[in-house]
């Protein structure tokens, strides 16, 4: 199918938009954590701890490779779910939301959230996880950002990516959130999300989190 913006956009970007060109299906799966893991008042639910620490794993995700990574994080650390959520949706369809989102990115939007969140931070630990959306983090997490004061928290980035890595989303979220005691990050491509859980594994204990027995 002829594509005329695949011409335009950096190497990194090329594999995400020929996604949309060749009518890829990463359709956005609807199973979302509003309702599973946050109480009626749309507080989350606290999960049991055993690091003797709190903990928050926030993320977004359109179609569900960082919801099952940010998962995975919570059930290994007994942290708290916490989805990020616009309270405009983003469309269905791949190609609309590229469109917006680079829309949203080049006007520097904080699209209002679903569900405010203004304790962030309380928490000692904050692993922040999003897909890569035109090389940086997609704009509710920038509202996300915007709305917790996190001051020195620990915050710990993970992302989902079509090939282009973390982007300058480190960067940026450096900018945004400049007191913050960002560690060591992790990124996973989408064709790999299933099979990198051992990784995921490995990169927690070396933060400090040893995987527990489940
Ligand atoms: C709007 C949009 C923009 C994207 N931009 C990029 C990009 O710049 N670089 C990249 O490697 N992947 C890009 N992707 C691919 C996603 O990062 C990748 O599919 C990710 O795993 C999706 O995560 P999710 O299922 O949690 O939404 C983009 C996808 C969408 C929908």
């Amino acid at each position: 199918m002829y594509c005329p913006n695949i011409t335009i956009y950096l190497a990194a970007m090329a594999m995400f938009s020929l996604g949309a060109c060749t009518g890829r299906t990463d359709k956005p799966r609807r199973k979302t954590d509003e309702g599973g893991s946050l109480g009626s008042q749309g507080s989350p639910v606290r999960a049991k701890k055993t690091t003797g620490k709190k903990i928050l794993v926030a993320y977004f995700s359109w179609s569900g490779n960082t919801r099952a990574v940010a998962r995975h994080i919570a059930k290994k650390v007994d942290g708290e779910l916490f989805e990020i959520i616009s309270a405009n949706a983003y469309p269905e369809n791949y190609s609309a939301a590229v469109v917006r989102a680079k829309v949203e990115l080049n006007k520097d939007i904080r699209p209002a959230l679903k569900t405010a969140k203004t304790d962030g931070g309380s928490y000692d630990v904050i692993f922040l996880g999003y897909p890569n959306w035109w090389n940086t983090f997609p704009r509710p997490v920038a509202t996300f950002l915007r709305d917790n004061h996190l001051g020195g928290t620990r915050v710990i980035p993970f992302c989902t990516h079509g090939g282009g890595g973390m982007g300058f989303s480190l960067k940026e979220l450096r900018k945004l959130c400049p007191d913050c005691v960002i560690e060591k990050e992790i990124d996973i491509a989408s064709r790999a999300v299933k099979s990198s859980m051992d990784r995921v594994d490995g990169w927690l204990a070396r933060l400090g989190f040893p995987p527990k027995a489940l």
